[in-house]
């Protein structure tokens, strides 16, 4: 069995869910980004008094993924309150394309909602390195 498959990315999502810091929102989001050597990171949605300084728990997953030297991903699962699936913001999509490229993005409700999506669906016509080709 695989490595990934032992790993209840669901569950540590949930529980990065509860260190948010979302006093302005009150809207609570914890992320679990999987990487394809099997190390699962953590992120939650971390708000601030300026507002615009908010970071999403995906990127924060995300980064402290890449700033310990991680570069290939296999999945991110994402849970919220929301009972309406609440699917990653444009910048987070923008980041997770182009440095997980098209990962399984997985949005998990505490109601027990479920979606599967990927980053190409969520992201169609991107723009990334590929757009610099004239140089
Ligand atoms: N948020 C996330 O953390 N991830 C998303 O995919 C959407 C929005 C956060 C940002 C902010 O703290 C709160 O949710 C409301 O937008």
């Amino acid at each position: 069995m695989e490595k990934a498959l032992l790993i209840d990315l669901a569950k540590i999502a949930g529980e990065a869910r509860n260190f948010a810091i979302a006093p302005f929102s009150n809207f609570q989001v914890g992320a679990a980004l999987l990487t394809t050597d099997g190390s699962v990171f953590t992120g939650c949605n971390i708000e601030n008094a300026t507002f615009g300084l908010t970071v999403c728990a995906e990127r924060v997953a995300l980064f402290k993924a890449l700033s310990e030297g991680k570069r290939e991903f296999s999945k991110i699962t994402i849970v919220t309150e929301a009972s309406k699936l609440s699917l990653p913001c444009g910048a987070c999509r923008q980041l997770l394309w182009e440095f997980c490229g098209d990962i399984e993005v997985e949005i998990i409700n505490l109601q027990g909602g479920t979606v599967l999506k990927r980053v190409k669906e969520l992201l169609p016509l991107p723009f990334d390195k590929s757009n610099f080709s004239h140089r």
